[in-house]
């Protein structure tokens, strides 16, 4: 008989694409629509606030802003009391813009819920205008916030 290697934690948070499934749902009653199946909207806003708080990471910037949601493909409905959870990759650093490929899925089953394949964050200064960040490539750590937001000197 042989043994079938099970994913670990680890592993299983990194299987798709290279991407990192960092944040986690349970989706509770207020997250519902009328069908009783989870509301795209409540869907977007937490992919939109996941999305915000890569872009801070890579950019080193706490002031990112959405500039665009490609396609959203809504592949199949959460129920109430699934566990889901959203993967976000950068699939391209511009200038001032950083563009990510967004999937969610359930956490137990895998099976893919949405998927976005593009998703452009813009870093901007004090005044909303757009200024380069100067990062070509993924950090998988903090080490680009220049100071922690909201320090109380
Ligand atoms: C984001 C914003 C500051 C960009 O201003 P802008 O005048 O378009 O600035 P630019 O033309 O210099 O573009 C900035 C970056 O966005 C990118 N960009 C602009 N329009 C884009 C589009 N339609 N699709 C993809 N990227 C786009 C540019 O390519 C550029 O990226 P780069 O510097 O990496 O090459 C401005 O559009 C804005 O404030 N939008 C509202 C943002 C917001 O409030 N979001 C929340 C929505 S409720």
């Amino acid at each position: 008989m042989t043994a079938t290697a099970q994913p670990t934690e680890s592993s299983a948070r990194h299987d798709v694409e290279g991407m990192n499934f960092y944040t986690r749902k349970w989706v509770r009653p207020e997250d519902l629509n009328a069908n009783g199946s989870l509301f795209g909207g409540s869907l977007l806003r937490w992919i939109d606030e996941e999305a915000a708080i890569y872009a801070i990471i890579q950019l080193g910037n706490h002031r990112v802003v959405t500039k665009l949601i490609s396609e959203i493909d809504f592949q199949a409905s959460a129920r109430e009391g699934d566990l889901i959870e959203m993967g976000l990759l950068a699939t391209h650093f511009g200038r001032t813009s950083l563009t990510m490929r967004a999937r969610v899925r359930n956490m137990i089953t895998r099976r893919s819920i949405l998927s976005i394949d593009k998703i452009v964050f813009v870093g901007v200064d004090e005044d909303g205008t757009p200024i380069p960040h100067g990062y070509t490539t993924i950090t998988y750590d903090r080490d680009r916030m220049p100071e922690p937001h909201g320090k109380i000197s």
